[in-house]
């Protein structure tokens, strides 16, 4: 029996997840529209990770018999006006994340809900891989962003991503 507070956080998550997922759309839409598909390509691809996390919570909390609530999905709140806003944006955005998981985490800790610590162990794991991306782009552009010719090769790196369903299967 999940307790009433942890529930609510994972529940919750649901719709941070789907958000994450409308957000990096919204990225991987800037890009396209700069014709970098590349790092279009690459925002894609965690739009479908996000959505996958999403799908995660989801189904946790219907094999943990939880109710399931859907809420409304907010407008992503970013302003782009350079490639870098979205690379910062991002990484503050992946920030926040950690925070709502270790937030999950404390709630679960504090009644000894160890099942749902288990879960969320490969989440704590996921955010160090997400933020870490989320650094390496900044100083990828950082180094190369200024010269066309290399960021075209950064675009032909990021061309390369592709999907892979998470390694979590519940
Ligand atoms: Fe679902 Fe990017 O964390």
């Amino acid at each position: 029996m999940v307790n009433a507070k942890v529930h609510e956080l994972l529940n919750q998550q649901i719709n941070k997840e789907f958000y994450s997922a409308y957000l990096y759309l919204d990225i991987s839409n800037y890009f396209k529209a700069r014709s970098l598909d590349g790092f279009a390509n690459w925002y894609m691809v965690q739009a479908q990770e996000e959505r996958d996390h999403a799908m995660l919570f989801y189904t946790y909390l219907q094999n943990e018999n939880m109710p399931v609530t859907l809420e409304a999905i907010a407008k992503p709140e970013v302003t782009i006006n350079c490639d870098m806003d979205a690379l910062v944006a991002s990484l503050n955005h992946e920030q926040y994340v950690t925070s709502l998981i270790n937030d999950i985490y404390g709630a679960a800790y504090d009644v000894k809900d160890f099942r749902t610590m288990q879960f969320l162990d490969w989440f704590v794991k996921e955010q160090g891989e997400e933020e870490t991306n989320a650094h390496d782009m900044i100083s990828k552009m950082e180094l190369f962003g200024s010269d066309p010719k290399s960021l075209y090769m950064l675009n032909q790196e990021l061309a390369a991503r592709v999907y892979a369903a998470p390694s979590l299967v519940l």
